[in-house]
């Protein structure tokens, strides 16, 4: 064993997989996307989703003053784009329209689907206690949508730190007792 330095540590452990958080405008303004990988599911049913979104961020002040996100899930495909949309901000840029992504109508929220992206979660803001320590939400997935066009596999992109990514493989089947 070496000494592995700590701030390598969460390549280890990355949740994966590399979504987008969408944003309704919180004043004036318009609809936002940023990239997101560090996120974890912690209840099942209503699903609740823990997501770090820097305080740092333009997608940070809109979540806090409206409580509500869209979390979409983008296959390889979209990986370029992907990253692109995480390495700038809404404060200066139109990044729907930089990045030729197709904001849609949500059912519950009024932030906006990612068209291009296979899944859409419309997600409430369910837990604040975190956010001032971690800038970490607590969200509730409200309505789920899924493409029926994109059939599997359909395959994600993981986040392994300074660039790096993986993508979704091959998938295995084996007995286990969690769901
Ligand atoms: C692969 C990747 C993963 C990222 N993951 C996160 C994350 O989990 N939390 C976060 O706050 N920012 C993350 N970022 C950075 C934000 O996406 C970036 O700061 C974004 O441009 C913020 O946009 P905004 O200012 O329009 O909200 C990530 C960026 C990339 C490229």
């Amino acid at each position: 064993m070496r000494d592995l330095p700590l701030p390598k540590v969460y390549q280890l452990l990355e949740p994966g997989p590399v979504v987008l958080l969408t944003t309704a405008a919180a004043r004036r303004g318009r609809p936002n996307v940023m990239t997101l990988s560090w996120h974890m599911m912690v209840e099942f049913e209503p699903p609740l989703v823990a997501c770090v979104v820097s305080s740092a961020s333009h997608s940070f002040a809109a979540l806090r003053a409206r409580r509500e996100c869209v979390i979409a899930v983008p296959a390889v495909e979209l990986a370029p784009k992907v990253v692109a949309v995480g390495n700038c901000s809404g404060r200066d840029t139109d990044k729907f329209a930089a990045f030729g992504l197709t904001p849609r109508p949500a059912a519950r929220v009024a932030a906006p689907l990612v068209a291009e992206c296979f899944a859409n979660l419309e997600c409430r803001v369910a837990d604040t206690r975190l956010v001032n320590r971690y800038d970490l939400f607590v969200l509730e997935v409200l309505k789920a949508w899924s493409d029926p066009a994109r059939k599997r596999p359909r395959r994600t992109i993981h986040h392994h730190g300074y660039g790096r990514f993986v993508v979704d493989g091959e998938a295995i089947r084996l007995k286990s007792r969690m769901r």
